[in-house]
C-alpha cells in the first residue's frame, strides 16, 4: 500500500463501505482497505470510518485504532461514523447524534483526531434480527449443536 491516504473502514451491511467508496473516489493518491486489514503502509493520512451499532464502532475498526495506535499519533486524522439519526423520527434524533461524542471518546487519547463525521446509513429492519439473535444465543450450549 502506497497510497497518500488509507480510507480504512468496518461494515456490517455495506453502507459504510459505500461511503468510504465515495470517499476514496473523490481523493487521487487514496488507497481503500476493509478492516480487519494488515495491509497499511505508511500513509500520510487516514480516514477511518465504522458502522454504528449498539452505540459503538465495530471491533475491527476499535482494534485497528488500538493495533496502529503509534502510526496513528504521527499522521493526521479523520473518521467517520454510520449509524441511523437521519431514519429515526424527528424528536428521537438527538440521541442518535448524541452517540457521536462518546464515539470519539473511545478512540485512543494520542489519535491526531482532525475531525469526526456521522452520516447516516441504510437501516434495514431485517437486519437487526440477525446481529441481536446472533449476540444473544450461544447455540453450542444447545445438545444440537454439541
Ligand atoms: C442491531 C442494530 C443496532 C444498531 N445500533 C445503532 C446505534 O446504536 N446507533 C446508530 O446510529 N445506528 C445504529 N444502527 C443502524 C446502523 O448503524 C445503520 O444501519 C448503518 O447503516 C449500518 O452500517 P453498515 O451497513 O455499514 O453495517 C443499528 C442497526 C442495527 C441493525
Amino acid at each position: 500500500m502506497t497510497a497518500e491516504v488509507l480510507v480504512a473502514y468496518a461494515t456490517l451491511h455495506g453502507s459504510t463501505r459505500d461511503i468510504a467508496e465515495r470517499i476514496a473516489a473523490a481523493m487521487p493518491n487514496s488507497g481503500i482497505r476493509a478492516l480487519p486489514t494488515d495491509d497499511v503502509g505508511e500513509p500520510c493520512a487516514y480516514i477511518l470510518g465504522s458502522a454504528v451499532y449498539r452505540g459503538a464502532w465495530l471491533p475491527e475498526a476499535l482494534d485497528f485504532l488500538e493495533k496502529h495506535r503509534e502510526k496513528l499519533a504521527r499522521r493526521p486524522v479523520w473518521t467517520f461514523s454510520v449509524g441511523m439519526p437521519g431514519a429515526l423520527a424527528r424528536r428521537a434524533r438527538p440521541l442518535a447524534m448524541s452517540e457521536a461524542p462518546k464515539i470519539v471518546e473511545a478512540f485512543p487519547s494520542t489519535i491526531q483526531l482532525r475531525d469526526h463525521h456521522l452520516f447516516t446509513g441504510v437501516v434495514n429492519a431485517m437486519d437487526s434480527i440477525r446481529p441481536l439473535s446472533a449476540e444473544h444465543r450461544d447455540l453450542h450450549q444447545h445438545p444440537i449443536c454439541r
